[in-house]
């Protein structure tokens, strides 16, 4: 009798040990829905200075794994020639965000060939990812597709998973996806940036990204100065061509004849140091720029969609350098509604408007009221919209989408020598 209650006390409490462990692991998935593991996840492709010779790539794992390497090969159609692939050892840092401990990992692929298809992977010898194909971009003026996203911000697993892929199957062979920030609704939570990977999936290892930072990616830290997320550097690797300070959020890339530029709007935002450095920075690169097409991301759109809301060291410090090296494109996002629309100022007879196009979109699931400003030729609201944006020599097409596959909006921008572009809006 003694034996067998103490065997029920015995069982009794192992019972209750399972169980805590049980709670205790629910709790911890609950609180961090996405865990690192040996496997390589959140594998991004990321925009050098030259993507047609380089490809960058990070990706995360467990922080137990300490090292890790990227394999690439021109693309085989024979899985055992893949073993001929050329390994380069990874940039790999620890990095403890919130209780997280994860390794980041960075290679970058250089000496490549133009308007090629590869394949590459990335792991640590005994956890790899699978086989991503990726074709390097192009010469100058050969045609080419990107896409460009407004805030993505809420809805990343829910709502924005549909908007990417869609664009995804209109151009598989987008050069590069653009986001004008906001990309996360809070950029400290890990497990937002979960929830983009999860809603992008093997798109964020085939395409390079352009990510621009929006507010939504800063934070005041506890002497109340407004910060990067941390994450940000640590899982992408963007030029560091920018301005000192802004590395990796202020850059440029160029591909095929259009130079790609990523402002910084929450510094300039800020005014002060980070505004003036951005300025030199974007007349230096603007002054000496061989390519066609120019096309400027960032946050704080110029002119906004909404009355109440104005970002005046944007429009009174960088518009004039836009209007001055006649910049063809300005994409924007942060206010959750659509505009389009160029400056309405008067302009030598026969140029009817100003250089430069300005657009303000988004993408995710948080919508403001729609407004008609007297600055937009086209508006929108509570829609899902996503653009593609074709560059063949001297004409520029833009097609914007609703997650539904309507075209929704649409421009032709043409070059003529020493004039403005001539726009065209499709019948
Ligand atoms: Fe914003």
């Amino acid at each position: 009798m003694q034996l067998k209650r103490k065997q029920f006390f015995l069982q009794l409490g192992l019972a209750c040990i399972v169980a805590l462990l049980l709670i205790a692991d629910t709790y911890a998935q609950v609180e961090n829905p996405y865990p690192p593991s040996p496997f390589p996840d959140r594998i991004v492709l990321n925009v050098t200075q030259d993507p047609s010779t380089s490809l960058a790539v990070n990706w995360r794992t467990h922080d137990s794994v300490r090292a890790g390497a990227g394999e690439i090969i021109v693309a085989v159609s024979n899985p055992a020639e893949a073993a001929k692939a050329i390994r380069v050892k990874a940039q790999t840092e620890q990095v403890v965000h919130k209780e997280i401990a994860a390794s980041y990992h960075a290679v970058q692929f250089s000496g490549l060939q133009p308007g090629t298809r590869y394949m590459y992977r990335v792991g640590d010898g005994n956890y790899w990812s699978e086989w991503f194909h990726v074709k390097t971009a192009g010469n100058a003026n050969e045609p080419f597709s990107f896409i460009y996203l407004g805030d993505v911000q809420q809805g990343m697993r829910s709502f924005w998973p549909a908007v990417i892929r869609d664009a995804y199957a209109k151009v598989p062979d987008a050069k590069l996806i653009m986001y004008a920030g906001d990309i996360v609704n809070r950029g400290f939570n890990d497990h937002e940036w979960g929830e983009l990977y999860y809603g992008g999936s093997f798109i964020h290892s085939t395409i390079p990204g352009m990510m621009s930072p929006g507010n939504h990616e800063h934070a005041d830290n506890a002497e109340g100065v407004n910060e990067l997320t941390p994450l940000w550097r640590a899982q992408f690797s963007l030029p560091q061509n920018g301005p000192q300070g802004l590395e990796e959020t202020c850059y440029y890339t160029d591909v095929q004849g259009v130079r790609f530029i990523s402002l910084n709007s929450q510094a300039i935002w800020f005014g002060g140091d980070g505004m003036q450095k951005q300025i030199n920075w974007l007349e230096k690169i603007l002054s000496n720029n061989p390519n066609q097409w120019t096309c400027i991301i960032f946050h704080h759109p110029v002119y906004s969609v909404k009355a109440n809301r104005d970002n005046t060291n944007l429009r009174e410090n960088f518009q004039p350098i836009f209007n001055k090296y006649k910049v063809d494109l300005v994409l924007q996002g942060h206010d959750h509604a659509y505009g389009r629309g160029m400056e309405k100022i008067p302009m030598p007879e026969g140029e009817g408007t100003s250089p430069v196009m300005y657009v303000v979109s988004m993408c995710g699931a948080k919508m403001y009221e729609e407004n008609n400003q007297p600055w937009m030729d086209k508006s929108g609201g509570h829609l899902q919209l996503y653009q593609v944006i074709s560059v063949k020599n001297k004409k520029l097409s833009y097609r914007s989408y609703t997650v539904t596959g309507e075209l929704f909006d649409a421009f032709d921008l043409v070059k003529r020598k020493g004039r403005n572009n001539k726009l065209v809006i499709p019948k």
